[in-house]
């Protein structure tokens, strides 16, 4: 039996695969490179001292996939990262989101679906919670009308898997809700690695003390929380990848209720934007430069996940903890960017 991971060069992507491949699991990955090296496969050799298989593909290609599932009848379980993924850019270019977002994945389940017994792992995001009600959040909590395509697309994306779950017997998924992903491997082999400027906080914190850019902006510190500035859920990108070993390996034991659930994977604690800048001052030993400047549109103001009912089910919980995530981070920053001090 063999694991398709769709993405599997990617951030999250290469760390999962690694987790799988530590767990005994045959990988085979699918990317198309557009946001990731092949050379991230000559790392993933090295963390773990297998080459994992590798198809360079776009998913668009439907006769491709059908193809693709011919050449390996061993695939029965799929753990699907492969997406676009920047929302400002999801704002200008809908239908680029939809049809990367949402047409691999309907190929993909039809060629699953003809399998005798077919698994799914669903990247899903805490996106669809927009700014939930209650702290924190469970996997309850309303799915609020999404702000950006890109979030859209995650929530059509859950819509497509559940309904296919409906009808199909023989399928059984699972869709993990992501908080906020950061660090890196311990090996420093692999990690995130953005191209251009970063959207996102932890990458952009790096990058300055590295010397790349000038100064982080902080987006508002006039929110209702303690310190002025937005609360998320920092999870290291490590623990993340464990969690989707978990939930496949509860599909396989066919352990699910009902073969379609959702889980949070966040660490259950919430952290301001001036928390991380302050964690990364300490695991760093450098000060950061940064500035206060007005809110960024779109932000909510507070996103950390309740994460008992993937602790209490899976039997995972993340063992991170901010400090060790950021100092991660770093450590590969440096690496990357050959900073000595
Ligand atoms: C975190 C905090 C910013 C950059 C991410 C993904 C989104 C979705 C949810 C996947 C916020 C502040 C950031 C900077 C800053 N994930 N910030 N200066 O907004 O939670 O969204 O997770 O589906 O796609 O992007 O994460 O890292 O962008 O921001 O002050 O230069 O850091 O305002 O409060 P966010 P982020």
């Amino acid at each position: 039996m063999q694991i398709l991971v769709t993405g599997g060069l990617g951030f999250i992507g290469s760390h999962t695969v690694v987790e799988l491949q530590e767990a005994g699991h045959d990988v085979v990955i699918i990317d198309d490179c557009s946001n990731a090296s092949e050379e991230v496969l000559d790392r993933i050799t090295a963390i773990t001292g297998k080459r994992p298989a590798f198809e360079k593909m776009d998913l668009r290609d439907r006769t491709a996939v059908e193809s693709f599932f011919k050449a390996y009848p061993e695939v029965c379980g799929v753990i699907h990262f492969a997406a676009s993924k920047a929302v400002g850019e999801s704002v200008e270019q809908p239908l680029k989101y939809y049809e990367n977002n949402l047409s691999s994945l309907v190929y993909l389940l039809q060629q699953l679906v003809k399998k005798e017994q077919a698994h799914f792992i669903f990247s899903s995001s805490c996106t669809v919670y927009g700014q939930a009600d209650e702290m924190p959040i469970t996997e309850q909590a309303p799915v609020k009308p999404a702000e950006s395509p890109y979030g859209n697309t995650k929530q059509i994306g859950e819509e497509i898997i559940r309904d296919t779950c409906r009808v199909q017997d023989n399928f059984r998924a699972i869709a993990l809700r992501y908080f906020n992903p950061i660090g890196a491997h311990p090996s420093t082999e692999i990690g995130e690695l953005p191209i251009g400027v970063p959207q996102n906080l932890v990458p952009f914190i790096t990058q300055t003390a590295a010397g790349l850019r000038k100064e982080l902006s902080v987006f508002g510190n006039d929110y209702p929380t303690p310190d002025g500035t937005c609360i998320r859920d920092y999870i290291h990108v490590v623990d993340l990848a464990k969690a989707h070993v978990v939930a496949l390996e509860r599909l396989l034991q066919e352990k699910q209720q009902g073969n379609y659930e959702v889980f949070n994977i966040g660490t259950g604690t919430g952290s301001s934007v001036l928390e991380v800048i302050q964690s990364f001052e300490r695991v760093s030993g450098k000060k950061l430069n940064y500035k206060i400047v007005g809110r960024r549109p779109g932000d909510i103001t507070t996103a950390y996940a309740d994460t008992s009912k993937a602790n209490n089910v899976l039997g995972w919980k993340a063992k991170s903890t901010l400090d060790e995530a950021m100092k991660s981070a770093w450590q590969w920053e440096q690496k990357i960017r050959r900073v000595t001090t």
